[in-house]
């Protein structure tokens, strides 16, 4: 070293303050953490909670943006995660072993089930490499690089799901981006893009997306030969970071009946819904279509490992034409993650979550619901499984309230509420289109006593807050 710099001996026992000065000067601050105006340092975590370095607990109602689905420090996918260790914990991704395998096909199968289509599993790092890679296949099977995707979809930030996100904020710096998708308004009925009123607008918007296919001056379609210059649909079935967004019931089998009549793909992107959220294995599942493509992360491994993957039908992905070294990476299918998959896998088979979760799932909406008619800033509480979406507004119930939503989110994150008499905070993670709105994702295996405490919880941050923003 040749300036004299200060070395830090022991870096776990540094002091709070230490370690905040060293992450400001020495991590990039490219990645979400400074979107916070407090910032915790997290030591410890259990079940439904997170403890700070004091001690503190934090009710944790975002589980690591749903990745952490079965609760923190889940013994048995722990378990199964040390075992791995302990016997095959490194291996080339280009060499075999059993769990990759058996994960594969126990996913295959289930889809193969669900969706009554034979296909197959490909395994990558993260949503972002996945969407990656099913991106790949959508060029590889239709020979075209446009696809739809929704305004207010989110699929990642690498520089191809980048391009697909409707969010120009997350590209405005990095150029240009040729295969930008065309967004296409999503069914947000409470703030209706096309400002319909649900019970009488007999889906509007997706009128509106018919259209595009009317005359070529749409610029979409080839209307003498018909080929469509977008080759697929990349959708979200419950939008997740714009704010756990549920569809109308029928919107997808009418959505679909268009995208069949020009050969267009629908890839369901279930990074965020997948593995129970939602009450069933895929969010989709819900809407009565078949995908032809299905992304999925996240929940897979609890959180363990950043293991992802994607299932196709036979066709797009069958070896003939989708050929080794078709995509890789070192870490795809690494012996770890494909272990902790498969014990996931093996626990959802053993559980009832499809009973489970919608149970819970009303309970907590009907304890919200109760809240929301105390509090008029509460404007729309909605969820599907344990997805839960709450909006936060000005007193009318209707106009965004980023202030008052951004003033509960730093109220829990300080750790001073004090329900049941104890020291406590609340942990919420923030979406939606204005940025108002608190998408829950709580463990699956919340208890009712849970809610109730996450609730109550809940209440006192919004009070508190109210008293410093209206
Ligand atoms: C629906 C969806 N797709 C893709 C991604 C990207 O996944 P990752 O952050 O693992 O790259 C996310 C992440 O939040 C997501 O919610």
């Amino acid at each position: 070293m040749s300036q004299k710099q200060k070395t830090i001996k022991n870096p776990p026992k540094a002091k709070e303050d230490e370690l905040l000065s060293l992450e400001a000067k020495y991590c990039s601050w490219g990645d979400t953490v400074h979107y916070a105006e407090k910032l915790n340092i997290f030591d410890r975590a259990e079940g439904i909670c997170l403890y700070d370095r004091e001690g503190t607990e934090f009710v944790d109602l975002q589980m690591w943006y749903s990745a952490a689905n079965f609760g923190y420090r889940n013994q048995r996918l722990n378990d199964a995660l040390k075992r791995q260790i302990d016997k095959l914990p490194q291996l080339a991704c280009q060499y075999l072993h059993a769990e990759k395998i058996l994960l594969a096909t126990k996913l295959a199968q289930r889809i193969g089930m669900i969706f009554e289509q034979k296909g197959r599993v490909h395994f990558n790092v993260g949503g972002s490499a996945a969407i990656e890679d099913s991106l790949k296949l959508v060029r590889n099977h239709t020979g075209r690089n446009l696809v739809f995707a929704f305004m207010g979809g989110y699929h990642g930030r690498t520089l191809g799901a980048s391009a697909i996100t409707s969010s120009y904020r997350y590209r405005e710096k990095f150029g240009h981006f040729a295969d930008r998708a065309m967004f296409i308004p999503y069914p947000y009925c409470f703030r209706c893009p096309y400002e319909k009123k649900r019970d009488f607008c007999d889906m509007y918007c997706l009128r509106q997306f018919e259209r595009l296919f009317e005359t070529e001056y749409h610029s979409v379609l080839n209307v003498k030969t018909k080929k469509c210059e977008f080759g697929a649909f990349y959708v979200e079935a419950v939008q997740g970071t714009g704010g756990y967004v549920v569809p109308p019931e029928d919107y997808f089998t009418r959505l679909k009946e268009i995208l069949e009549r020009y050969n267009i793909l629908l890839v369901d992107d279930e990074v965020q819904m997948g593995f129970f959220r939602t009450g069933k294995f895929w969010a989709i599942e819900h809407f009565n279509v078949v995908p032809d493509v299905v992304v999925f992360g996240k929940a897979m491994t609890n959180g363990l490992n950043p293991l992802s993957g994607i299932w196709a039908k036979e066709d797009l992905i069958s070896p003939t034409v989708f050929p080794p070294g078709s995509t890789h990476s070192t870490f795809s299918s690494n012996p770890l993650g494909t272990a902790v998959g498969l014990e996931t896998l093996k626990l959802i088979e053993e559980s009832d979550f499809a009973t489970s979760v919608p149970k819970k799932g009303e309970y907590f909406v009907s304890r919200l619901r109760k809240l929301a008619k105390k509090y008029p800033q509460i404007g729309h509480v909605e969820g599907i499984g344990l997805a839960l979406r709450m909006e936060i507004c000005q007193k009318d119930g209707f106009t965004p309230n980023k202030e008052l939503t951004d003033a509960i989110t730093n109220i829990g994150l300080a750790g001073n509420l004090s329900v049941g008499g104890k020291k406590r905070g609340l942990i919420l993670d923030v979406g939606g289109y204005y940025k108002n709105v608190f998408t829950l994702a709580p463990s699956l295996y919340i208890t009712e006593e849970q809610i109730d405490l996450s609730v109550d919880l809940f209440e006192e941050a919004l009070r508190k807050a109210l008293n410093m923003v209206s």
